[in-house]
């Protein structure tokens, strides 16, 4: 008897023959399509955006923090391509999809992405194809949106191409793998950073769990993709809300003129049952801010509230307008008023180190010192020119400027929003009139230091 179609798709994944197709190109596909290839893997690798295609067709890497030159070996590689055309899907023995789950304009979780990608594979699909859903989202999409969009849109094939309706675990596996990238983080990568991974039934479990083997260094299975949904959700819960209760406790503490910085570590010496999280000026990224609100949306669907979610979102969101207060403060008992008053935002990234400026607290901050009528310019080593936002228009193309001793000297407050490695913090405190920090950065800075406000 020949093989039966998910028996080739296994033989395929355990000889290291099976081509694995990665379904959009971001933060998480493209590390991910590397991991795959110095693997060993022939690596396809789709996107909509035929820039990020041609880019890497040239070799050429458009995500700097993953650094090294790999982007030029994979071109050069017979192992790798990019492309946009999806009826190149059908090549694929495994589709790993790692297409954006933002949120909607009223906190809804928007799967356009997921259910168009969904409809794309599905109209291509073959027999003995396994697809893996990465895109974070809330327990049940796999099963529920994922898997009847694959379907719906397999039956639309042509019918002489058309094949039978594909029986789950046998034509069809399908499976999820939350993606727990954090870019820029040093000493983690693709590869080292555990992987979760849970099918809609055993066997597509089981074949993405051995597809996963080839490239990273751990991977867990657990038994449904429900619970490896549930738990990326758990995980970007836990730092929503800590980073809430720490910004929470900075408010409190800083009105108590006690260093919150200097608490947290004092209480992180403890050897259990205490995890640090830092203050900030506000949440940002694609994940955090946005992440919790899936199970939110999920949980009123269910009749239930997710209380902490919220309450740590209102908290978070707060966090800018504080600053924005404690800037105005400094600067009124330096007897100025912010209208009218220059001010520098140093980091438009929402986290040290990358050029990712996505949902970051710094457009936020800029924007609401330009509403009270300062006059805000930035400074980020990572993002030279302002992209395109869905919220702050009037900043798109705005340019970073100069970071030197004349610079710092010519704006009437200095705002440090991210704690890029490469800022010379003693030259900032020594040379801005007034500095305020928002990320406990100055506190090693010696000298005289009356003019850095901690916001
Ligand atoms: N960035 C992170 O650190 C991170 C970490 C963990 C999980 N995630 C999750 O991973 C998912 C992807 O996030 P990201 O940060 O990589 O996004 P991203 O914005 O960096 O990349 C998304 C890519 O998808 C492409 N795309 C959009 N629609 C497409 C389509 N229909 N077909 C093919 N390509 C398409 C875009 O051109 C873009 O290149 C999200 O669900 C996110 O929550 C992100």
């Amino acid at each position: 008897m020949p093989p039966s179609p998910r028996q080739t798709l296994e033989s395929r994944i355990a000889d290291g023959t099976a081509v694995v197709g990665v379904l959009a190109l971001g933060y998480v596909g493209l590390p991910l399509v590397r991991a795959f290839w110095s693997a060993g893997l022939r690596c396809l690798g789709f996107d909509t955006d035929p820039a990020k295609v041609e880019a890497l067709n040239r070799g050429e890497n458009y995500l700097k923090h993953l650094g090294g030159d790999f982007a030029v070996q994979m071109a050069a590689s017979p192992r790798f391509e990019a492309t946009t055309d999806l009826e190149r899907l059908a090549e694929a023995d495994a589709i790993v999809v790692c297409v954006p789950t933002p949120l909607g304009p009223h906190h809804e979780p928007d799967l356009s992405f997921v259910r168009q990608t969904a409809r794309d594979i599905g109209r291509r699909l073959r027999p003995g194809q396994l697809v893996v859903l990465e895109s974070t989202t809330y327990p049940g999409t796999t099963r529920d949106v994922m898997l009847p969009a694959l379907l719906a849109a397999a039956r639309e094939q042509a019918p002489q191409t058309r094949p039978p309706q594909p029986v789950l675990g046998e034509d069809l596996l399908v499976a999820y793998s939350p993606e727990r990238e954090d870019p820029g983080r040093p000493g983690s990568s693709t590869q080292t950073i555990p992987k979760l991974v849970g099918g809609l039934d055993e066997a597509s479990g089981a074949a993405a769990v051995a597809l996963y083997r080839h490239a990273i260094a751990q991977v867990i299975p657990v038994s449904s993709a429900e619970v490896a949904e549930a738990a990326k959700i758990l995980e970007n819960v836990y730092r929503a809300v800590n980073i809430a209760l720490v910004n929470e406790l900075k408010v409190i503490l800083t009105r108590m003129d006690i260093d919150v910085w200097e608490v947290i570590d004092a209480a992180a010496t403890k050897p259990f049952g205490f995890q640090a999280f830092y203050p900030g000026p506000g949440l940002g990224g694609h994940c955090i801010p946005i992440d919790p609100f899936y199970l939110t949306w999920k949980a009123r669907e269910l009749g239930e509230t997710t209380q902490f979610i919220e309450l740590a979102g209102q908290v978070n969101t707060k966090m800018p307008a504080w600053v924005v207060q404690r800037t105005m403060l400094a600067l009124n008992q330096r007897g100025k008023a912010v209208n009218g008053s220059r001010v520098l935002v140093l980091g438009l990234a929402y986290k040290p180190d990358v050029g990712d400026v996505r949902e970051s607290p710094s457009f936020e901050l800029i924007g609401q010192l330009q509403t009270l009528g300062a006059e805000v310019d930035f400074h980020d080593p990572h993002t030279p020119v302002v992209p395109p936002t869905r919220k702050y228009k009037q900043l798109e193309g705005k340019r970073s400027v100069p970071l030197d001793p004349e610079t710092l000297r010519g704006y009437d407050a200095v705002v440090i929003a991210t704690h890029h490695t490469s800022y010379d913090w003693p030259l900032i405190v020594s040379h801005a009139p007034l500095v305020v920090d928002t990320r406990g950065v100055t506190r090693t800075v010696t000298g005289d230091k009356a003019h850095v406000v901690m916001a």
